[in-house]
Protein backbone atom coordinates (compact mmCIF):
# COMPACT_ATOMS: atom_id res chain seq x y z
CA UNK A 1 0.00 0.00 0.00
CA UNK A 2 1.01 3.64 -0.97
CA UNK A 3 0.62 6.85 1.72
CA UNK A 4 -1.04 10.00 0.28
CA UNK A 5 -1.15 12.75 2.27
CA UNK A 6 -4.24 14.85 1.40
CA UNK A 7 -3.91 19.07 2.35
CA UNK A 8 -8.07 20.17 2.14
CA UNK A 9 -9.90 23.27 3.41
CA UNK A 10 -10.21 21.58 7.25
CA UNK A 11 -7.00 20.70 6.98
CA UNK A 12 -4.50 16.93 6.00
CA UNK A 13 -5.35 13.59 6.00
CA UNK A 14 -3.07 10.55 5.46
CA UNK A 15 -4.79 7.53 3.23
CA UNK A 16 -3.87 4.44 1.77
CA UNK A 17 -3.74 3.37 -1.67
CA UNK A 18 -3.37 -0.17 -3.66
CA UNK A 19 -0.07 0.76 -6.00
CA UNK A 20 -1.47 1.82 -9.29
CA UNK A 21 -4.99 2.70 -8.49
CA UNK A 22 -6.12 5.75 -10.09
CA UNK A 23 -6.30 8.82 -7.75
CA UNK A 24 -9.82 9.73 -8.43
CA UNK A 25 -11.23 6.36 -7.51
CA UNK A 26 -8.80 6.34 -4.06
CA UNK A 27 -10.01 9.97 -3.28
CA UNK A 28 -13.60 9.44 -4.11
CA UNK A 29 -13.02 5.40 -1.92
CA UNK A 30 -12.16 8.25 1.21
CA UNK A 31 -14.90 10.39 1.11
CA UNK A 32 -13.60 12.99 -0.80
CA UNK A 33 -15.94 14.69 -3.75
CA UNK A 34 -13.91 15.53 -6.67
CA UNK A 35 -15.93 16.93 -9.46
CA UNK A 36 -15.69 14.40 -12.72
CA UNK A 37 -18.42 15.91 -15.23
CA UNK A 38 -16.71 13.70 -18.00
CA UNK A 39 -17.26 10.33 -15.70
CA UNK A 40 -13.71 9.83 -15.52
CA UNK A 41 -13.10 9.58 -19.05
CA UNK A 42 -9.89 11.77 -19.17
CA UNK A 43 -11.83 14.38 -21.50
CA UNK A 44 -13.10 17.57 -19.44
CA UNK A 45 -10.11 18.21 -17.49
CA UNK A 46 -12.37 18.92 -14.60
CA UNK A 47 -11.10 16.77 -11.95
CA UNK A 48 -7.56 18.81 -11.43
CA UNK A 49 -5.84 18.11 -7.92
CA UNK A 50 -2.65 19.89 -7.31
CA UNK A 51 -0.10 17.00 -6.73
CA UNK A 52 2.99 18.61 -4.81
CA UNK A 53 6.51 18.48 -6.87
CA UNK A 54 4.26 17.76 -10.32
CA UNK A 55 1.42 20.66 -10.43
CA UNK A 56 -2.01 19.97 -11.13
CA UNK A 57 -2.67 16.68 -12.64
CA UNK A 58 -6.06 15.15 -13.77
CA UNK A 59 -7.21 12.75 -10.84
CA UNK A 60 -9.28 9.99 -12.93
CA UNK A 61 -6.31 9.24 -15.02
CA UNK A 62 -3.23 10.14 -12.95
CA UNK A 63 -2.11 6.57 -11.63
CA UNK A 64 -0.50 6.16 -7.53
CA UNK A 65 2.58 4.76 -8.17
CA UNK A 66 4.70 6.21 -5.27
CA UNK A 67 3.86 8.35 -2.08
CA UNK A 68 2.41 11.66 -2.99
CA UNK A 69 1.05 15.04 -1.37
CA UNK A 70 -2.64 16.30 -2.73
CA UNK A 71 -3.99 19.25 -2.50
CA UNK A 72 -7.60 19.24 -3.11
CA UNK A 73 -9.24 22.07 -4.49
CA UNK A 74 -11.80 24.48 -2.21
CA UNK A 75 -15.29 23.01 -2.08
CA UNK A 76 -17.20 25.70 -3.90
CA UNK A 77 -20.78 27.16 -3.10
CA UNK A 78 -23.21 26.37 -5.58
CA UNK A 79 -26.29 29.36 -6.97
CA UNK A 80 -28.65 26.90 -6.64
CA UNK A 81 -32.57 28.13 -7.77
CA UNK A 82 -35.12 27.44 -5.33
CA UNK A 83 -37.53 30.05 -5.91
CA UNK A 84 -41.17 28.90 -6.72
CA UNK A 85 -42.42 30.84 -9.06
CA UNK A 86 -45.77 33.40 -8.97
CA UNK A 87 -47.26 32.04 -11.79
CA UNK A 88 -49.05 28.98 -9.91
CA UNK A 89 -52.11 26.91 -9.99
CA UNK A 90 -53.97 27.61 -7.74
CA UNK A 91 -55.74 24.23 -6.34
CA UNK A 92 -57.51 23.26 -3.38
CA UNK A 93 -55.09 22.00 -0.23
CA UNK A 94 -55.36 18.43 0.16
CA UNK A 95 -52.55 16.18 1.08
CA UNK A 96 -54.06 13.08 1.59
CA UNK A 97 -54.29 10.34 3.47
CA UNK A 98 -50.73 10.43 4.86
CA UNK A 99 -51.80 13.25 7.26
CA UNK A 100 -53.16 10.66 9.59
CA UNK A 101 -50.04 8.81 10.30
CA UNK A 102 -48.57 11.70 13.00
CA UNK A 103 -50.39 13.69 14.94
CA UNK A 104 -47.98 16.85 13.05
CA UNK A 105 -47.69 15.59 10.17
CA UNK A 106 -44.89 17.28 7.81
CA UNK A 107 -44.00 16.43 4.26
CA UNK A 108 -41.02 16.99 1.85
CA UNK A 109 -40.94 18.21 -1.66
CA UNK A 110 -37.78 17.48 -3.17
CA UNK A 111 -36.68 18.38 -6.96
CA UNK A 112 -34.18 16.27 -7.61
CA UNK A 113 -31.76 17.65 -10.39
CA UNK A 114 -28.83 16.13 -12.36
CA UNK A 115 -26.58 19.25 -10.32
CA UNK A 116 -28.79 19.73 -7.09
CA UNK A 117 -31.49 18.86 -4.82
CA UNK A 118 -33.77 21.15 -3.75
CA UNK A 119 -35.86 20.05 -0.44
CA UNK A 120 -38.82 21.97 0.69
CA UNK A 121 -40.53 21.28 4.37
CA UNK A 122 -44.12 21.70 4.39
CA UNK A 123 -45.98 21.54 7.48
CA UNK A 124 -49.10 19.51 6.58
CA UNK A 125 -51.58 20.97 9.03
CA UNK A 126 -50.94 24.68 8.02
CA UNK A 127 -49.51 24.12 4.56
CA UNK A 128 -46.72 26.70 5.02
CA UNK A 129 -43.28 26.09 3.67
CA UNK A 130 -41.02 25.54 6.93
CA UNK A 131 -37.49 25.63 5.56
CA UNK A 132 -35.74 25.13 1.73
CA UNK A 133 -32.47 23.48 1.40
CA UNK A 134 -30.29 23.44 -1.72
CA UNK A 135 -27.35 20.80 -1.75
CA UNK A 136 -25.45 19.80 -5.09
CA UNK A 137 -26.38 16.24 -6.14
CA UNK A 138 -23.87 14.31 -4.99
CA UNK A 139 -23.41 11.89 -8.12
CA UNK A 140 -21.67 14.63 -9.53
CA UNK A 141 -18.51 12.95 -8.83
CA UNK A 142 -19.30 10.19 -10.69
CA UNK A 143 -20.11 12.61 -13.65
CA UNK A 144 -21.66 15.95 -14.48
CA UNK A 145 -24.28 14.72 -16.94
CA UNK A 146 -26.87 11.90 -17.04
CA UNK A 147 -24.83 9.78 -19.77
CA UNK A 148 -21.65 9.65 -18.08
CA UNK A 149 -23.78 8.65 -15.23
CA UNK A 150 -25.36 5.75 -17.15
CA UNK A 151 -22.23 5.05 -18.19
CA UNK A 152 -21.13 4.50 -14.99
CA UNK A 153 -23.47 2.32 -13.94
CA UNK A 154 -23.22 0.07 -16.63
CA UNK A 155 -19.53 0.03 -17.03
CA UNK A 156 -18.96 -0.30 -13.16
CA UNK A 157 -19.72 -3.41 -10.94
CA UNK A 158 -22.18 -2.19 -8.36
CA UNK A 159 -22.08 1.08 -9.78
CA UNK A 160 -25.90 1.58 -10.33
CA UNK A 161 -26.33 0.50 -6.31
CA UNK A 162 -23.07 3.00 -5.41
CA UNK A 163 -25.62 6.17 -6.97
CA UNK A 164 -28.73 4.85 -5.22
CA UNK A 165 -26.83 4.96 -2.20
CA UNK A 166 -25.20 8.50 -2.48
CA UNK A 167 -28.52 9.89 -3.58
CA UNK A 168 -30.11 8.02 -0.62
CA UNK A 169 -27.56 9.13 2.23
CA UNK A 170 -28.34 12.83 0.36
CA UNK A 171 -31.79 13.18 0.76
CA UNK A 172 -31.79 11.08 4.58
CA UNK A 173 -28.97 13.56 5.52
CA UNK A 174 -31.82 16.54 4.92
CA UNK A 175 -34.43 14.66 6.49
CA UNK A 176 -32.47 14.29 9.38
CA UNK A 177 -31.59 18.16 9.07
CA UNK A 178 -35.44 18.65 9.19
CA UNK A 179 -36.31 16.31 11.90
CA UNK A 180 -33.55 18.52 14.17
CA UNK A 181 -34.67 21.96 12.84
CA UNK A 182 -38.35 21.37 13.71
CA UNK A 183 -38.15 19.43 16.16
CA UNK A 184 -40.35 16.56 15.07
CA UNK A 185 -39.64 12.65 14.65
CA UNK A 186 -38.62 11.05 11.57
CA UNK A 187 -42.17 9.45 11.77
CA UNK A 188 -43.49 13.22 11.21
CA UNK A 189 -42.37 13.08 8.19
CA UNK A 190 -45.44 11.51 6.50
CA UNK A 191 -44.97 12.36 2.80
CA UNK A 192 -42.58 12.91 0.10
CA UNK A 193 -43.24 14.23 -3.11
CA UNK A 194 -40.43 13.94 -6.08
CA UNK A 195 -39.87 15.09 -9.32
CA UNK A 196 -36.67 15.43 -11.50
CA UNK A 197 -35.46 13.98 -14.94
CA UNK A 198 -36.38 10.48 -15.89
CA UNK A 199 -32.60 9.10 -15.36
CA UNK A 200 -32.12 10.66 -11.75
CA UNK A 201 -35.54 8.86 -11.44
CA UNK A 202 -34.16 5.60 -12.24
CA UNK A 203 -31.10 6.29 -10.57
CA UNK A 204 -33.12 7.59 -7.21
CA UNK A 205 -34.96 3.78 -7.50
CA UNK A 206 -32.27 1.61 -8.61
CA UNK A 207 -33.81 0.90 -12.07
CA UNK A 208 -31.14 0.16 -14.35
CA UNK A 209 -31.03 3.42 -16.81
CA UNK A 210 -29.02 2.05 -19.64
CA UNK A 211 -32.25 1.85 -21.99
CA UNK A 212 -32.47 5.61 -21.87
CA UNK A 213 -28.52 6.21 -23.21
CA UNK A 214 -29.55 3.89 -26.44
CA UNK A 215 -32.16 3.94 -29.14
CA UNK A 216 -35.09 3.57 -29.12
CA UNK A 217 -34.57 5.48 -25.87
CA UNK A 218 -37.27 3.86 -23.91
CA UNK A 219 -36.99 4.11 -20.25
CA UNK A 220 -37.58 1.43 -17.99
CA UNK A 221 -40.53 3.32 -16.47
CA UNK A 222 -42.28 6.46 -16.73
CA UNK A 223 -45.71 6.29 -14.95
CA UNK A 224 -46.27 7.58 -11.35
CA UNK A 225 -44.60 5.08 -8.58
CA UNK A 226 -46.06 5.26 -5.38
CA UNK A 227 -43.69 3.32 -2.24
CA UNK A 228 -43.11 3.79 1.12
CA UNK A 229 -40.57 5.14 3.30
CA UNK A 230 -39.88 1.74 4.30
CA UNK A 231 -39.10 0.69 0.85
CA UNK A 232 -35.82 3.13 0.31
CA UNK A 233 -34.98 3.17 4.55
CA UNK A 234 -35.75 7.04 3.91
CA UNK A 235 -35.55 8.62 7.47
CA UNK A 236 -39.30 9.24 7.76
CA UNK A 237 -42.71 7.47 8.68
CA UNK A 238 -41.89 3.78 7.72
CA UNK A 239 -45.08 4.05 6.00
CA UNK A 240 -45.33 7.60 4.92
CA UNK A 241 -46.00 8.13 0.94
CA UNK A 242 -43.12 8.11 -1.47
CA UNK A 243 -44.59 9.53 -4.84
CA UNK A 244 -42.16 10.04 -8.06
CA UNK A 245 -43.61 12.18 -10.33
CA UNK A 246 -44.51 10.45 -13.61
CA UNK A 247 -42.40 11.48 -16.78
CA UNK A 248 -43.42 11.32 -20.61
CA UNK A 249 -40.02 9.96 -22.37
CA UNK A 250 -36.52 9.11 -21.48
CA UNK A 251 -35.86 13.06 -22.27
CA UNK A 252 -38.97 14.56 -21.24
CA UNK A 253 -39.04 13.64 -17.28
CA UNK A 254 -41.36 14.47 -14.15
CA UNK A 255 -39.57 17.87 -13.68
CA UNK A 256 -40.69 19.43 -16.82
CA UNK A 257 -44.20 17.54 -16.46
CA UNK A 258 -44.49 18.97 -12.62
CA UNK A 259 -43.35 22.31 -14.55
CA UNK A 260 -45.65 22.72 -16.42
CA UNK A 261 -48.83 21.62 -14.51
CA UNK A 262 -47.66 24.29 -11.96
CA UNK A 263 -48.45 26.94 -14.16
CA UNK A 264 -51.62 28.60 -13.95
CA UNK A 265 -53.58 29.02 -17.24
CA UNK A 266 -54.81 32.83 -17.68
CA UNK A 267 -55.85 34.57 -20.74
CA UNK A 268 -52.93 36.15 -21.39
CA UNK A 269 -51.04 32.72 -22.53
CA UNK A 270 -52.87 31.20 -24.89
CA UNK A 271 -50.27 29.29 -26.80
CA UNK A 272 -46.90 29.33 -24.98
CA UNK A 273 -43.28 27.77 -24.98
CA UNK A 274 -41.99 25.95 -21.82
CA UNK A 275 -37.84 25.63 -22.32
CA UNK A 276 -35.38 23.88 -19.78
CA UNK A 277 -31.99 24.44 -20.99
CA UNK A 278 -29.96 22.43 -19.67
CA UNK A 279 -27.43 19.74 -20.85
CA UNK A 280 -30.55 18.54 -23.00
CA UNK A 281 -33.00 21.00 -23.85
CA UNK A 282 -36.30 20.14 -23.10
CA UNK A 283 -38.74 22.08 -24.73
CA UNK A 284 -43.13 22.06 -24.66
CA UNK A 285 -45.25 24.06 -27.10
CA UNK A 286 -48.33 24.63 -25.07
CA UNK A 287 -51.83 25.11 -27.11
CA UNK A 288 -55.30 25.04 -25.34
CA UNK A 289 -55.95 21.77 -27.12
CA UNK A 290 -52.39 20.03 -26.82
CA UNK A 291 -48.94 19.94 -25.68
CA UNK A 292 -46.52 18.97 -28.06
CA UNK A 293 -43.15 18.29 -26.66
CA UNK A 294 -39.26 17.26 -27.47
CA UNK A 295 -35.79 17.40 -25.96
CA UNK A 296 -32.61 18.22 -27.59
CA UNK A 297 -29.10 16.79 -26.95
CA UNK A 298 -27.70 20.77 -26.18
CA UNK A 299 -24.36 19.45 -25.25
CA UNK A 300 -22.83 20.44 -21.58
CA UNK A 301 -21.77 24.14 -23.45
CA UNK A 302 -23.84 25.80 -20.91
CA UNK A 303 -22.86 24.24 -17.95
CA UNK A 304 -19.07 24.54 -18.70
CA UNK A 305 -17.99 21.28 -19.35
CA UNK A 306 -16.99 21.10 -22.65
CA UNK A 307 -15.76 24.84 -22.89
CA UNK A 308 -12.17 25.38 -21.81
CA UNK A 309 -12.35 27.63 -19.00
CA UNK A 310 -16.10 26.33 -18.46
CA UNK A 311 -17.61 25.74 -14.79
CA UNK A 312 -21.14 25.18 -13.22
CA UNK A 313 -22.84 28.40 -11.77
CA UNK A 314 -20.36 28.38 -8.54
CA UNK A 315 -18.40 30.92 -6.22
CA UNK A 316 -15.73 32.33 -8.93
CA UNK A 317 -17.68 31.94 -11.56
CA UNK A 318 -18.12 34.85 -14.63
CA UNK A 319 -22.09 35.07 -14.87
CA UNK A 320 -22.21 38.00 -16.57
CA UNK A 321 -19.96 40.21 -18.96
CA UNK A 322 -20.27 43.22 -21.16
CA UNK A 323 -18.08 46.39 -22.57
CA UNK A 324 -18.19 47.59 -18.78
CA UNK A 325 -16.54 44.51 -17.61
CA UNK A 326 -17.73 41.22 -15.83
CA UNK A 327 -19.47 39.90 -12.49
CA UNK A 328 -18.18 37.28 -10.38
CA UNK A 329 -20.42 34.95 -8.57
CA UNK A 330 -19.08 35.29 -4.70
CA UNK A 331 -16.45 38.03 -3.73
CA UNK A 332 -13.98 36.21 -5.23
CA UNK A 333 -11.33 36.18 -8.22
CA UNK A 334 -12.61 34.64 -11.27
CA UNK A 335 -12.06 30.91 -11.65
CA UNK A 336 -13.42 30.23 -14.52
CA UNK A 337 -17.00 30.96 -17.12
CA UNK A 338 -20.54 29.54 -16.37
CA UNK A 339 -23.47 29.22 -18.94
CA UNK A 340 -24.65 32.50 -18.05
CA UNK A 341 -21.26 34.51 -18.51
CA UNK A 342 -20.54 32.91 -21.75
CA UNK A 343 -23.88 33.55 -23.48
CA UNK A 344 -22.66 37.23 -22.55
CA UNK A 345 -19.27 36.76 -23.86
CA UNK A 346 -20.23 34.95 -27.45
CA UNK A 347 -23.14 38.58 -27.77
CA UNK A 348 -20.63 40.47 -26.84
CA UNK A 349 -18.07 38.78 -29.93
CA UNK A 350 -20.56 38.79 -32.13
CA UNK A 351 -21.76 42.84 -31.73
CA UNK A 352 -18.04 43.60 -31.66
CA UNK A 353 -17.82 41.46 -35.28
CA UNK A 354 -14.97 39.29 -33.31
CA UNK A 355 -16.83 36.22 -33.81
CA UNK A 356 -17.77 35.80 -38.01
CA UNK A 357 -21.41 34.52 -38.84
CA UNK A 358 -20.31 31.25 -39.34
CA UNK A 359 -18.69 31.38 -35.84
CA UNK A 360 -15.03 31.91 -37.41
CA UNK A 361 -13.08 33.30 -34.24
CA UNK A 362 -9.50 34.69 -35.97
CA UNK A 363 -7.47 34.27 -31.91
CA UNK A 364 -8.56 33.35 -28.71
CA UNK A 365 -10.02 36.28 -26.66
CA UNK A 366 -9.24 37.10 -23.54
CA UNK A 367 -12.20 37.90 -21.08
CA UNK A 368 -9.94 38.15 -17.43
CA UNK A 369 -5.96 38.34 -17.68
CA UNK A 370 -4.51 35.82 -15.41
CA UNK A 371 -2.80 38.71 -13.12
CA UNK A 372 -7.02 39.01 -12.19
CA UNK A 373 -8.03 35.30 -11.77
CA UNK A 374 -7.54 33.28 -8.52
CA UNK A 375 -5.14 30.62 -11.01
CA UNK A 376 -3.04 33.22 -12.50
CA UNK A 377 -4.03 32.25 -15.83
CA UNK A 378 -5.80 34.19 -18.05
CA UNK A 379 -10.08 33.19 -18.94
CA UNK A 380 -10.15 32.80 -22.27
CA UNK A 381 -12.64 31.57 -24.96
CA UNK A 382 -11.38 29.86 -28.18
CA UNK A 383 -12.36 28.54 -31.56
CA UNK A 384 -13.71 25.64 -30.17
CA UNK A 385 -15.45 26.64 -27.41
CA UNK A 386 -17.54 28.93 -30.13
CA UNK A 387 -18.05 25.71 -31.99
CA UNK A 388 -19.60 24.46 -28.72
CA UNK A 389 -21.71 27.18 -28.64
CA UNK A 390 -22.94 26.77 -31.75
CA UNK A 391 -23.93 22.94 -31.40
CA UNK A 392 -25.84 24.14 -28.00
CA UNK A 393 -27.89 27.23 -29.27
CA UNK A 394 -28.76 25.50 -32.99
CA UNK A 395 -30.42 22.44 -31.40
CA UNK A 396 -32.68 24.50 -29.00
CA UNK A 397 -33.47 26.59 -31.69
CA UNK A 398 -34.36 23.94 -34.27
CA UNK A 399 -36.44 22.13 -31.74
CA UNK A 400 -38.22 25.15 -30.49
CA UNK A 401 -38.57 25.60 -34.69
CA UNK A 402 -39.93 22.19 -35.11
CA UNK A 403 -42.48 21.95 -32.45
CA UNK A 404 -44.02 25.44 -33.97
CA UNK A 405 -44.34 23.28 -37.47
CA UNK A 406 -46.08 20.31 -36.02
CA UNK A 407 -48.60 23.08 -33.97
CA UNK A 408 -49.16 24.58 -37.52
CA UNK A 409 -48.67 28.24 -35.18
CA UNK A 410 -45.67 30.72 -36.43
CA UNK A 411 -43.09 32.64 -33.91
CA UNK A 412 -46.01 35.75 -33.26
CA UNK A 413 -48.99 33.60 -32.37
CA UNK A 414 -46.60 32.60 -29.17
CA UNK A 415 -48.13 34.46 -26.25
CA UNK A 416 -45.22 33.57 -23.50
CA UNK A 417 -42.01 32.15 -23.56
CA UNK A 418 -41.21 30.78 -19.88
CA UNK A 419 -37.88 29.67 -19.34
CA UNK A 420 -37.38 27.19 -16.32
CA UNK A 421 -34.85 26.23 -14.22
CA UNK A 422 -31.72 28.15 -12.86
CA UNK A 423 -30.01 28.45 -16.04
CA UNK A 424 -32.79 29.91 -17.75
CA UNK A 425 -33.37 32.07 -14.86
CA UNK A 426 -30.34 33.56 -14.52
CA UNK A 427 -28.82 34.10 -18.02
CA UNK A 428 -29.48 37.65 -20.04
CA UNK A 429 -32.17 37.51 -22.55
CA UNK A 430 -30.87 40.67 -24.69
CA UNK A 431 -27.91 37.83 -25.25
CA UNK A 432 -29.32 34.51 -25.36
CA UNK A 433 -30.95 36.52 -28.95
CA UNK A 434 -28.18 37.50 -29.82
CA UNK A 435 -26.85 34.24 -29.86
CA UNK A 436 -29.31 32.82 -31.85
CA UNK A 437 -30.25 30.97 -28.56
CA UNK A 438 -33.86 32.43 -28.22
CA UNK A 439 -35.34 33.79 -31.39
CA UNK A 440 -35.28 37.31 -31.31
CA UNK A 441 -39.34 36.80 -32.42
CA UNK A 442 -39.69 36.32 -28.84
CA UNK A 443 -38.51 39.36 -27.64
CA UNK A 444 -40.85 40.90 -24.52
CA UNK A 445 -42.66 37.42 -24.46
CA UNK A 446 -39.91 36.00 -21.97
CA UNK A 447 -40.38 35.20 -18.33
CA UNK A 448 -38.29 33.30 -16.41
CA UNK A 449 -40.01 30.78 -13.90
CA UNK A 450 -37.92 29.99 -11.50
CA UNK A 451 -37.91 25.91 -10.39
CA UNK A 452 -40.80 24.77 -11.70
CA UNK A 453 -40.01 20.83 -10.85
CA UNK A 454 -39.95 22.54 -7.32
CA UNK A 455 -43.03 24.12 -7.52
CA UNK A 456 -44.79 21.10 -9.51
CA UNK A 457 -43.73 19.00 -6.46
CA UNK A 458 -44.46 21.07 -3.51
CA UNK A 459 -47.74 21.91 -5.60
CA UNK A 460 -48.27 17.45 -5.55
CA UNK A 461 -47.44 17.41 -1.82
CA UNK A 462 -50.07 20.01 -0.99
CA UNK A 463 -52.94 18.47 -2.36
CA UNK A 464 -54.06 15.62 -4.61
CA UNK A 465 -55.77 17.42 -6.68
CA UNK A 466 -52.73 18.39 -8.41
CA UNK A 467 -52.72 14.26 -9.38
CA UNK A 468 -55.61 15.17 -12.55
CA UNK A 469 -53.75 18.29 -13.52
CA UNK A 470 -51.02 15.82 -14.26
CA UNK A 471 -53.09 13.41 -15.61
CA UNK A 472 -55.00 15.93 -17.89
CA UNK A 473 -51.87 16.60 -18.86
CA UNK A 474 -50.48 13.80 -19.85
CA UNK A 475 -53.51 12.39 -22.05
CA UNK A 476 -52.79 15.78 -24.30
CA UNK A 477 -49.11 15.52 -24.77
CA UNK A 478 -47.86 13.68 -27.53
CA UNK A 479 -43.61 13.56 -27.34
CA UNK A 480 -41.63 14.18 -30.43
CA UNK A 481 -38.41 11.95 -30.75
CA UNK A 482 -35.79 14.64 -32.79
CA UNK A 483 -33.23 12.29 -33.40
CA UNK A 484 -35.02 10.44 -36.31
CA UNK A 485 -36.58 13.56 -37.37
CA UNK A 486 -36.86 14.34 -41.22
CA UNK A 487 -36.59 18.27 -40.49
CA UNK A 488 -34.36 18.06 -37.82
CA UNK A 489 -30.62 17.76 -39.27
CA UNK A 490 -31.61 20.60 -41.56
CA UNK A 491 -33.07 22.78 -38.83
CA UNK A 492 -29.78 22.42 -36.79
CA UNK A 493 -27.59 23.22 -39.81
CA UNK A 494 -29.54 26.50 -40.29
CA UNK A 495 -29.55 27.42 -36.92
CA UNK A 496 -25.31 27.00 -36.59
CA UNK A 497 -25.02 30.46 -38.19
CA UNK A 498 -24.87 33.46 -35.72
S1 LIG B 1 -10.99 14.55 -17.12
FE1 LIG B 1 -11.20 13.59 -15.22
S2 LIG B 1 -13.32 13.60 -14.90
FE2 LIG B 1 -13.13 14.50 -16.80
Amino acid sequence: MIELKVHHRDGTDTIKAEENAFLLQVLRDHGYEIFAPCGGKGICGKCKVWRKGEGSVNSCVHRVTESMEIVLPDKREARILVEQHNHTLSIPYLPGPALNLSGYPHGVALDLGTTSLVFYLVNLISGSVVETRAVLNPQAQFGGDVISRISYTSEKEGGLSELQKVILNSINEQLDHFVEFVGISGDDIVKVTISGNTTMLHLLLGVDPLSIALAPFIPNFTGEQILNGKDLNLHCHPDGEIKVLPSISAYVGADIVAGIASIKPSEEWKNYIFMDIGTNGELALVTPGSIICCATAAGPAFEGARISCGMGGLEGAISAFDEDGYTVIGDISPVGICGSGLIDVVAYLIENGLVQADGLLEEDFIVVPGDQTETGNPLSISQQDIREVQLAKSAIAAGVNILLKHANLNSDEIDKVFLAGGFGNYFNTESAMKIGLISSEFSGKIIPLGNTSGTGALSALKSIHFDDVIQDLLKRTKYIELSDHEDFTMDFAMNMMF
